[in-house]
């Protein structure tokens, strides 16, 4: 049955590609023939008057679509595309890592789910640490000490359990094994992203994997994942159980014990997802709600709107240096804050209340000089008593109910370990706690105490899964990869709707800035501002680098008269789906 799926796949890209190439050959324009002789279906924005899906890869915007339209709603379009993900999108689409979901039913009723990866029990706060305390490159990155216990499948699990309408978990697996055991086509963007990793992925697995084939991909190559398919059937079938139980447990121990790694059949069983309060503010009347700890991207998105507030962003102009100074000097602030205050506040005292009330920002922004940029060696985090892909979607059903989700395995591919047996790729989650006070992970994020490593602790996070909603209704909902990052880019999108006007597309495709604290530097998208913009805030004492793309926003925005305006980012393969 695989066989005649492919014999009959690869058939029908040939025909069609031939008759778009005659076609356009006929039309003679270039610019068609790219277009149209692609083997997948990509749409960037979309306006929809029921229900819409806003992913990482059109499959699985599509198979959400197809769920709701089913009679499931957001939750089970949700689970349905995190599984789909796994198999068409494994840069960062997953069931070996873990996410973060905002909720918000119809009636306005808000939760948040932290699948979270969690340190194994036998991890410790110096594990990536040699003799003389220095921290040894790459080793919680790279290979199988890097990996935290998995949370999407029991993530996923939970969700269903709470909220699942369609009440049938086996449809929303079923699509993910026909994806693994059929295959699909992968984007240009895919074969460049595999090939990129090939000598690490023939590094890191002695077995034959999925993601690596005797020649380099090609755009339009089908991509089967047999082992992956399997893995996917026994969690049909059994659930929670099929993956932290049995044999895909014992395949991941297996992978992990014989090369290195720490985590345990205990460590599986004993992982659970958590269901927590939301972070909710207001921004000029809108209600913001977003991830609590270990997400630190609820709380500093919080802190960087609160810290703009008091200014009129529109009359200062869209994108002028006034603006941007602005915006950045909250960041500078925000990240400060994040680096000393944030963890997970199962173990570490997050004083969430203080850093959410709106003097407290107030008062951080107290020294705030528009005329002249901060030192981030002067800006500590205030002294208070008490990474490269992760994959983000949108959705929102025809009831009106949605959800804002954003799921990773840290950089692109994870830890690169492909578990031997069951097909699917571990997170390198390790890397978000902070391996030694002050030392910089990945993103350039500095820790303390609070992200220090323990046992069963979640590292932190910048994933600002975010749902906005205005007089009892969702407005929009929001998120990106992107690491460090995803905060500003998220605040970004918000502050482009709801002080520029901008509709869903143009808030999404907007090129993006981002300061961090430290480096003390603001980082700019290349060709994202004209140079006597980037001059004024040179002038105004700011180190301006550019840099590659930020980010790939997600963005579902419901217009007054109830359409649906749904925006994937140009930067990805993302792709829009609604009816
Ligand atoms: O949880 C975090 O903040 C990071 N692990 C996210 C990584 C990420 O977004 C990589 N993507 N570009």
């Amino acid at each position: 049955m695989k066989n005649v799926f492919r014999i009959f796949s690869v058939i029908g890209f040939v025909v069609a590609s031939t008759f778009f190439f005659v076609m356009c050959k006929t039309s003679g324009k270039e610019s068609d023939i790219k277009i149209s002789n692609k083997p997948y279906n990509i749409i960037k924005s979309e306006t929809y008057n029921s229900a819409a899906v806003v992913s990482a890869h059109y499959l699985a915007s599509t198979i959400g679509k197809d769920i709701i339209q089913k009679g499931g709603n957001a939750i089970d379009a949700a689970i349905a595309i995190q599984f789909a993900l796994a198999v068409t999108y494994p840069i960062a689409g997953n069931i070996g890592g873990g996410g973060f979901m905002i909720y918000r039913s119809k009636d306005g009723l808000y939760d948040a789910l932290d699948f979270r990866e969690s340190a194994p029990a036998l991890a410790h706060k110096d594990m990536y640490l040699d003799a003389e305390k220095n921290v040894i490159p790459q080793i919680s990155l790279l290979g199988h000490l890097a990996c935290g216990i998995p949370g999407s499948v029991d993530g996923m699990v939970k969700a269903f359990d709470k909220y699942s309408k369609l009440k049938d978990w086996k449809a929303l697996v079923q699509p993910s094994i026909d994806l693994a055991e059929n295959g699909f086509n992968v984007t240009a963007g895919q074969a460049k992203a595999l090939n990129k990793r090939r000598k690490v992925f023939l590094e890191v697995n002695d077995k034959p994997i999925a993601f690596v084939k005797e020649d380099l991909w090609k755009e339009g190559d089908i991509m089967l994942q047999p082992e992956l398919a399997k893995t996917f059937q026994l969690i049909m079938e059994k659930g929670r159980a099929g993956f932290y139980e049995g044999d895909v447990a014992d395949y991941i121990v297996n992978e992990l014990k014989s090369n290195g790694g720490i985590i345990s059949h205990d460590d599986l069983k004993n992982y659970s997802a958590i269901w927590r309060e939301p972070i909710v503010s207001d921004y000029r009347g809108y209600e913001i709600v977003s991830m609590p700890p270990p997400s630190s991207g609820g709380i500093a998105l919080t802190q960087l709107l609160g810290s703009i507030e008091g200014y009129d962003l529109k009359a200062m102009g869209f994108r002028s240096p006034e603006v941007i100074h602005l915006m950045v000097e909250a960041e500078r602030r925000v990240y400060a804050d994040r680096s000393k205050h944030l963890g997970d506040s199962d173990f570490y005292n997050v004083p969430i209340d203080v850093l959410m009330q709106d003097e407290y920002n107030k008062e951080r922004m107290s020294d705030f000089n528009p005329m002249k940029a901060s030192n981030s060696e002067d800006v500590q985090a205030s002294n208070l008593q008490e990474s490269e892909e992760t994959t983000h979607f949108s959705i929102i059903d025809d009831e009106g109910n949605a959800v804002s989700l954003t799921t990773t395995i840290n950089t692109g591919y994870g830890s690169k370990v492909v578990v031997d047996g069951a097909g699917f790729i571990l997170n390198n989650e390790m890397d978000d706690f902070s391996s030694k006070p002050g030392v910089p992970n990945y993103f350039g994020l500095v820790g303390n105490e609070a992200n220090a490593i323990e046992p069963g602790k979640r590292m932190l996070s910048s994933m600002t899964p975010t749902i906005v909603a205005k007089d009892d209704k969702v407005k929009i909902v929001v998120g990106t990869p992107g690491g460090s990052t995803i905060i500003t880019s998220v605040f970004q999108t918000i502050v482009n709707i709801i002080d520029f006007g901008m509709n869903a597309n143009d808030a999404t495709q907007s090129c993006r800035f981002h300061h961090q604290w430290l480096p003390d530097k603001i980082q700019i998208e290349n060709d994202c501002l004209p140079k006597s913009t980037i001059v004024s805030l040179q002038k105004l004492g700011h180190e301006v680098i550019s840099r590659g793309s930020i980010g790939k926003v997600e963005t579902i925005l419901i217009n007054d008269t109830g359409t649906i305006e749904a925006a994937a980012d140009f930067r990805g393969d993302d792709s829009v789906s609604g009816f």
